[in-house]
């Protein structure tokens, strides 16, 4: 059952892609870090806080590993193409789209969002960094590159659709 996995930094519209997505191509749409929340019974950062990111990560890959096997849409974590597990579940099951957004714009997204712990501790320049440094992994988990900049969802999802 082939899957469409959309991944990218936090903030570039996966979710919001996803939705869109989900409604026409009328396809199911999963969010990873809401299905997580909803397994653990616990928010983002009570995870980290309680277990740590490396176990967040380990929840993560489990989720991957597990998750049902049907045709849907899966709005990935901002970190899941960092491992290369991940990576290979995901291209092994389903069709990768790397949504790329300028950091800027990002930025203004998640800079004042407390849900996103790695964003809480973390400055301007040490978030622009991470986005520069995980760009590699985004290119090599996705078969497909979006470009988000200056295009509407409406466009993008015709795009992937
Ligand atoms: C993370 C991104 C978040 C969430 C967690 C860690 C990351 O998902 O999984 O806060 O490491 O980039 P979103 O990309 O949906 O914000």
């Amino acid at each position: 059952m082939r899957k469409i996995y959309l991944v990218g930094f936090m903030g570039c519209g996966k979710s919001a892609i996803g939705r869109r997505l989900s409604y026409y191509l009328k396809l199911p749409y999963y969010d990873m870090d809401t299905e997580i929340v909803r397994q653990q019974g616990m928010s983002i950062p009570e995870i980290f806080e309680a277990y740590g990111e490396e176990r967040f990560r380990e929840i993560e890959t489990e989720f991957l590993e597990n998750f049902r096997d049907e045709r849907c849409i899966i709005a990935t974590g901002g970190g899941v193409a960092m491992k290369e597990e991940n990576r290979r579940i995901m291209r092994r099951t389903g069709l990768v789209f790397f949504l790329d957004a300028a950091f800027n714009d990002i930025y203004m997204r998640i800079r004042n969002d407390k849900n996103r712990p790695i964003v809480r501790r973390s400055t301007r320049e040490e978030l622009e960094e991470l986005y520069l440094s995980r760009r590699k992994y985004y290119h090599e988990s996705a078969q497909i590159q979006v470009l988000t900049e200056g295009r509407s969802l409406r466009q993008i999802v015709e795009y992937i659709g």
